[in-house]
């Protein structure tokens, strides 16, 4: 079965019934999985852009988590929570980068985000792209590591 990925120019092949994290990783796309594959973040969230009855329906614990994902619509999807059942797929990959730890930030002060930096549990973005990285924007996200060991656990 065939999958495409926009906005790059890449597709591969892939068995029926692989699960969409697994192919993407094994693709080479630097995509997160805070949770383990578990579906109760946001790090691996794809948008579906061409023929979403090529994947698994969603499950109730997906369909929770992506209520709770900022900007998240009926193109959203899970990838560790979804398998691959058909041909001629399209995914979009995320336009931003998850955070995992706020060190990784805290480490880019004083420059500028390179491009919208995420929160891993929400989705939302956290600094802007373009915008200069300082530490009193930084204050308002203590909490993340927190937030991210527990769901991580
Ligand atoms: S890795 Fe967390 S929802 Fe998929």
């Amino acid at each position: 079965m065939r999958i495409a990925f926009f906005p790059i120019n890449k597709a591969a092949e892939v068995q029926a019934g692989a699960n969409l994290l697994q192919v993407l990783l094994a693709n080479e796309f630097k995509v997160r999985s805070v949770c383990r594959g578990r579906g109760i973040c946001a790090t691996c969230s794809v948008k579906v852009r061409g023929n979403p009855g090529c994947l698994s329906p969603a499950t109730p614990q997906e369909l929770k988590t992506l209520s709770l994902i900022v900007g998240a619509d009926a193109s959203t999807r899970l990838a560790c929570q979804s398998r691959v059942l058909g041909d001629g797929l399209t995914i979009e990959l995320p336009q931003g980068l998850y955070v995992e730890t706020l060190q990784e930030l805290l480490d880019l002060i004083g420059e500028e985000a390179v491009s919208d930096y995420l929160h891993p549990v929400t989705g939302a973005v956290m600094i802007p792209k373009a915008k200069l990285i300082t530490r009193s924007q930084l204050q308002l996200f203590k909490s993340l590591t927190d937030e991210v060991s527990k769901i991580a656990d």
